[in-house]
């Protein structure tokens, strides 16, 4: 706030007043959004007493923004993501269930149209990277298994990439599962590797200007949704990456740090198959809660 007080307080606090006021007619949710969004807009300007060049590099840098999103592209989720606004919304979201699985941001790669896999199946399709055998289990809050949940997994290569940012239209290390009565998910997928988010527009310069990582630590993506629960959009980390507390999109939750355990390759792998070279394994439950978020 204006330390000297007097005639600017009283003239700032008036107009933010009066933009508020200016909402007195808009449905109520609306109303209460932007009459909250002026008020902290407002507070922040004058809190650090915003000078015009920086008020206009501010909008040059939304600007950009603007200019390098398009279809495959969303800088301003990107802008929100560095921002924690992304996880703060997932946050306030989130069951206020303790028993629940935590949640944590969906990321621009989910897509629609997964192809849907069997127990067992090598969901990897070419994707870079070593085998993975991951076990999942799907449970209430009571510890019975789900049956017929979605679990949609997605997941990088050791490429740093997601198919959809790969040349082709091939959908690898993606695909959906249904569970049966036992509630399991079993698939070969790719050990997950650390990757950078695309930090070639505004969003990379300013963490570069902050001296922040633009790394994200391996993880795999999750999207589970069942009948009478709420649906979970989560991740599973490795342990022991480097990044976990640098994310930059600060999604790490540490219930959902995990152990991937590495084996030789002479070690029997699941299936029966053989591995040339070394390969993972990782389990973990999911606690789904009901739709009410009890
Ligand atoms: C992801 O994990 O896929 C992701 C999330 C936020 C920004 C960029 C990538
Ligand atoms: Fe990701």
């Amino acid at each position: 706030m204006n330390i000297d007080g007097g005639v600017n307080d009283a003239r700032e606090e008036a107009l933010t007043a009066e933009v508020v006021r200016s909402f007195a007619a808009a449905d109520p949710r609306l109303k209460e959004i932007l009459s909250a969004l002026v008020t902290h807009l407002h507070a922040f300007i004058r809190e650090v007493r915003l000078t015009p060049e920086e008020w206009s590099a501010g909008i040059d840098f939304l600007a950009q923004a603007g200019h390098i999103t398009d279809d495959r592209r969303q800088e301003f989720i990107l802008l929100s993501d560095v921002l924690g606004a992304s996880m703060q919304t997932v946050t306030v979201n989130a069951p206020p269930n303790p028993a629940a699985t935590e949640s944590t941001v969906l990321g621009p790669f989910f897509a629609d149209g997964s192809p849907l896999a069997a127990n067992g199946e090598d969901i990897a399709r070419g994707a870079p990277g070593s085998p993975c055998w991951v076990e999942l289990a799907i449970r209430s809050e009571s510890g019975d298994p789900v049956r017929g949940a979605r679990v949609e997994v997605w997941g990088a290569g050791d490429d740093g990439l997601y198919d959809v940012q790969r040349s082709g239209e091939v959908m690898a290390n993606r695909a959906h599962f249904f569970t049966g009565g036992d509630g399991l998910v079993r698939f070969w997928g790719i050990l997950p590797s650390a990757y950078p988010i695309p930090d070639d527009g505004p969003v990379g310069r300013l963490l570069a200007a902050t001296g922040r990582s633009e790394m994200r630590p391996a993880h795999l993506h999750f999207l589970v949704s069942a009948d009478g629960f709420a649906p979970l959009v989560t991740h599973l980390f490795v342990s022991g990456d480097r990044y976990l507390t640098t994310d930059a999109v600060f999604g790490v939750r540490p219930s959902l740090v995990v152990d991937f355990q590495e084996h030789g390759a002479d070690e029997e792998a699941p299936g029966g198959r053989t591995i040339a070279g070394p390969w993972y394994s990782m389990n973990h439950e999911f606690v789904l809660v009901n739709e009410d978020g009890a």
